[in-house]
Parts: structure tokens; sequence; C-alpha cells
């Protein structure tokens, strides 16, 4: 289980980076460089990309995206996350601390360091580069799964391939990351991180920036696996959204995507007494989190729910904090659904008085954990991980297009079969 997304700290630092002479140096094909589209306005771009996504809440644990990144396109696994800015990868400068990944580590070259002068740098952070000719633009971030990423920024090409067609080689800033703490000698899912947070450097922004496509993203992840996802307007459905303001203020840090009113919490009709929570979405959370205050009443409500119904709580279990255990083990949520009932978010618009109903059903928020054959909640307290806010995850946003518009500062969400991604691909 990864909480990835919401960072403890994040810390852009301007050293000077020793890497080892390149002897693989690849030259950028410049004809694929995009041209920046003069005087675009972003509302005069109609395109989209979409990605088809891979991965499933469990066992998986993730959602991906591969994307072909250099100028040999070479693939690479990327962890879609909406909670960061910085896209990076496993990299090879070399690496000191780098897992085992699906595909072989990003190389470094040299000469695609971002100097920290670059606008894309100090949107990280602010720290101010004192000999800006030979200071590498070097990031350290520091993730609330204890995992951490220190490395430099930057160039390369990624094709961008737009739903109507044409093809970008686009010059990306991302993330090498040579120092991944914690990872040596571990198995990752996934080469790095897609970061679709709200700051400049995210990929999203930086497309933008381009003039390729609006900064609008739209995920769509199923409960059966896989899914899309999207950046541009097409194919954010234009009727049967249900929108709520996106918060502007820097409640939180500015990277992360909450709706700007508060959020009540019911389990089916019963009111979990807490007022005002502040939800952050996070796709690079597997899970969802409440704080203690209002995890404690809410696991209180459903305990009492299931009080005479034939599930035990069982200690034998450490897929997940809480699990509980049948007569015998469970092949499917139709075996225990019914003893739960859904979860609802109510989001207030703001000043206005209007409310969003956000419903999480048991099969979204349970899970069959195997091969024990157990229901285990995906709803974790929060404080246990020292974490002051509440964190929708992967989980909450299955079996739904959940839309993240920078461009008219909103956060929306539709039911969606997820897996019909064809007509998506030209
Ligand atoms: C696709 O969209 C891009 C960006 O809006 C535009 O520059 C390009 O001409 C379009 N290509 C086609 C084939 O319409
Ligand atoms: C990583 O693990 C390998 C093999 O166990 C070990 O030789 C190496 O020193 C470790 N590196 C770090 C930075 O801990
Ligand atoms: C959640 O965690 C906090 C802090 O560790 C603890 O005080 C609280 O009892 C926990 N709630 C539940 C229901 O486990
Ligand atoms: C739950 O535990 C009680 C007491 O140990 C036992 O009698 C009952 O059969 C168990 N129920 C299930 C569904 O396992």
């Amino acid at each position: 289980m990864k909480l990835k997304g919401y960072r403890k700290t994040m810390i852009m630092l301007a050293l000077v980076l020793l890497v080892p002479p390149s002897g693989s140096f690849v030259a950028g094909n410049q004809q694929l460089i995009a041209p920046p589209l003069a005087a675009t306005s972003a509302n005069e771009v109609g395109s989209s990309v979409v990605f088809r996504v891979l991965g499933n809440v469990y066992p998986i644990g993730y959602y991906y995206v591969e994307i072909n990144i250099g100028s040999l396109s070479t693939p690479y696994y990327l962890d879609i996350d909406t909670g960061s800015d910085l896209t990076w990868l496993h990299c090879d400068a070399p690496c000191e601390d780098c897992p085992k990944t699906p595909h072989p580590l990003y190389q470094l070259k040299k000469d695609s360091l971002v100097p920290c002068t670059e606008s894309v740098c100090t949107s990280l952070h602010s720290n101010i580069c004192d000999k800006p000719t030979d200071h590498e633009c070097h990031y350290e971030i520091e993730y609330a799964d204890q995992g951490a990423s220190q490395g430099a920024l930057v160039k390369d090409v990624i094709p961008i391939c737009l739903a109507n067609g044409t093809v970008y080689g686009s010059l990306l800033a991302i993330g090498c990351g040579y120092d991944q703490q914690g990872s040596n000698g571990t198995t990752s899912q996934t080469d790095g991180l897609l970061g679709l947070g709200k700051g400049k450097a995210s990929f999203a922004s930086q497309l933008q920036s381009l003039g390729l496509v609006q900064n609008v993203i739209a995920h769509c992840f199923s409960s059966n696996g896989g899914g899309f996802l999207s950046i541009g307007e097409h194919p954010v459905p234009s009727s049967g959204v249900v929108w709520t303001p996106m918060s502007r203020n820097s409640l939180f840090d500015e990277s992360y995507y909450s709706p700007a009113g508060s959020t009540e919490l019911y389990l089916g009709k019963q009111y979990i007494g807490v007022m005002d929570l502040q939800v952050i979405f996070d796709s690079g959370s597997s899970y969802s989190y409440f704080s203690s205050q209002a995890y404690t009443p809410l696991i209180s409500s459903m305990m009492k729910d299931l009080a005479g119904k034939p599930l035990n709580i069982t200690k034998e279990d450490n897929t997940l904090p809480i699990c509980w255990s049948g007569a015998k083990p469970f092949t499917s949520f139709d075996d225990f659904k019914n003893y739960f009932s859904p979860v609802r978010l109510r989001i207030k618009n703001g000043w206005m008085s209007q409310v969003q109903v956000m419903e999480i059903p048991p099969e979204s928020y349970m899970i069959v954990s195997r091969p024990h054959g157990n229901a285990c909640l995906g709803i974790l307290n929060g404080s246990e991980v020292e974490l002051d806010d509440n964190i929708i995850g992967d989980n909450f946003f299955q079996d739904r297009m959940v839309i993240y518009d920078n461009e008219q500062q909103r956060i929306g969400w539709a039911p969606a079969d997820c897996n019909k991604i064809s007509g998506l691909f030209n």
C-alpha cells in the first residue's frame, strides 16, 4: 500500500550534482520539439491526450500509465499522482538506493540538466540560486509513506499523441531521482511518478504552457482494473458531471486538489458527527484516510451496523488494519456488501448553500483479501500515520470519471464505465 502525493516536505535546492561523464548521450531530435503556439489562449486549444491506465486498487495498489520518454521513446510505467507536481523517474546518475523497476533505469544525460534559474525549477521551490551558470535544479521530496526521492531536474523529449492524431515531441521537465531513500533491495511496480498537481511544474501544466491542451485532468479507474487518463477537454462529458469549486487558497500546499467547501461524512443515512472536514483528492494514494476525529466515529457507526451480522473482526489478516471474516472465505463483494452502507461525502459549495454528494459503495471502499477471503476496510486512520488531513484515494475514485479542471477551478465527478476506452483513442 502506498501513499504518494501527500507530501511531508518538498525541498528544492540548488546544488552542484556530481554526474559521471556520460558516454551514452543520445542527441534529442530537434524536429520533434513542439513549437510554442504563438499567443494561443487556453480556450482555443481543443485537443487532448489520452493514456490507457493499467493497475488496480488491490492487489496491485497502483493505477499507472505507460509513457515513452526520450528520443528513443523508451517506455516507463508512471504512477498517476494528482497529489504532487513533479514527474520523476528512478534514474541512473548513478542511483544510490533505487528499487528494482519494471524497465531499465532512466539514464541521465548531463546536458539535459535544467539550470536552477529556469521557472520550472523556481516554481517547485523558490530557493534562490546564487551561481546560476553552474547550478542544477536539485530536489528532495518526502512522501507520507516514508518514501523519499532526491534528484535533479532534466528536460527530455516526451512524444505526446493528441487525440486528433497529431504527435508532438514535447520537451518537458522531469526529475531524475537518483537517491530513493529506503528503496534499496525493494521491487517497485512503477518506474516513477506522473505528477499532475496544481503547480506550474506538473505534467499537465507543462503541456498547457506549450499550448497543446487545456489544463483539465480526468482519470477513470475501473474496479476491474485499468481505465484511462486524459489531459485536455475531451473526453470530459458536457453534462452529467457534478462540479464543486476547487480550493484556491493556501489552506493546503498549493499543489493539493481540494474542494473549496467543507465536507460532511455520512454512513448510509447516518451523519457521522463531524463537520467541516477538508478533503484532498489524491490519486497517489491507494486507499482513503480520515483523521482520527472523523475515523473514530465512522468506525463506531460501522461496528454498530455490523452487530448481529455474520462477520467477525479477524486479527489473522494483515492485508489492511481492519478485516472481517465470515463463516467461510468470501469470494466476491456480493458475499458481504449488503452488511455495509455506502459512505457519503457531502461537499458544500463554498459560500453557496449547494451541496454535492459523492457516494462510495462498499464495493469501492472494501476489498476481498487474498488468499484469506476476508472483507477488509480500505478506509484508514490517518492519525495513525501522522496525517492531519483527509485523503480521498484511488479506491473512492473507482468506476467514475474524476475531473480536475484547473482552467475553471473546479473538481467534478460522474459515474463512468472506465473500461470503455475505445473511441477515446483514434
Ligand atoms: C491537433 O491539435 C493541435 C493542437 O490544437 C493542432 O495544432 C493540430 O493542427 C491538430 N491536428 C489536426 C490533424 O487537426
Ligand atoms: C543496497 O543493497 C546492496 C545489496 O544488498 C548493497 O550492496 C548496497 O550497499 C546497498 N546500498 C545502499 C545505498 O544501501
Ligand atoms: C486513530 O488513531 C489515533 C492516533 O493513533 C487513535 O487515538 C485513535 O483511537 C484511532 N482510532 C481508531 C478507531 O482506531
Ligand atoms: C463469530 O465468532 C463467534 C464467537 O467466537 C462464533 O460463534 C461465530 O460463529 C463467528 N461467526 C462467524 C461468521 O464466523
